[in-house]
């Protein structure tokens, strides 16, 4: 018995509606079941960091097409948006700074769920602000 397993799922609740953006999404569900799987399964912490930096490199990725698209739709709330991105990345940099060098099996579960939670946070809270406004965009 492993106590430290969660995973994520998809499902339609969390889509924005635009196909691409959902992909990316998805695809950060898949990155991050697969850090906790290598926390759970106390793979070597280089091993684990490199998942970590993984997903910190899409991330911004991300963003950046997010802010893209704002920019497209003259969404009138992209700078406030940009903004929670720039806090997200500090998170993100804080717990790999943090961890970093955290040789305890307890310290990485923590990290893990960090991430997780500020993932799931900005998508179920910020990014569904967008989903609305682009909803009601014509089409
Ligand atoms: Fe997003
Ligand atoms: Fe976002």
């Amino acid at each position: 018995m492993q106590p430290h397993i969660w995973r994520l799922e998809w499902d339609d609740s969390l889509s924005v509606g635009i196909p691409d953006v959902d992909k990316e999404h998805q695809g950060f569900i898949l990155l991050i079941n697969g850090l906790n799987q290598a926390i759970a399964d106390r793979m070597d912490l280089a091993e684990i960091r490199e998942r970590m930096q993984l997903i910190l490199d899409d991330w911004e990725k991300h963003f950046a097409h997010e802010e893209e698209l704002f920019r497209q739709w003259h969404y009138p709330d992209a700078d406030e948006h940009a903004k929670k991105h720039e806090q997200v990345t500090q998170q993100l940099h804080t717990v790999m700074a943090e961890f970093s060098h955290a040789s305890l099996g307890y310290e990485w579960i923590s990290a893990g769920l960090k991430v997780k939670d500020t993932l799931i946070d900005h998508l179920l809270i910020e990014d569904m602000k967008y989903r609305d406004y682009f909803r009601s965009m014509p089409h």
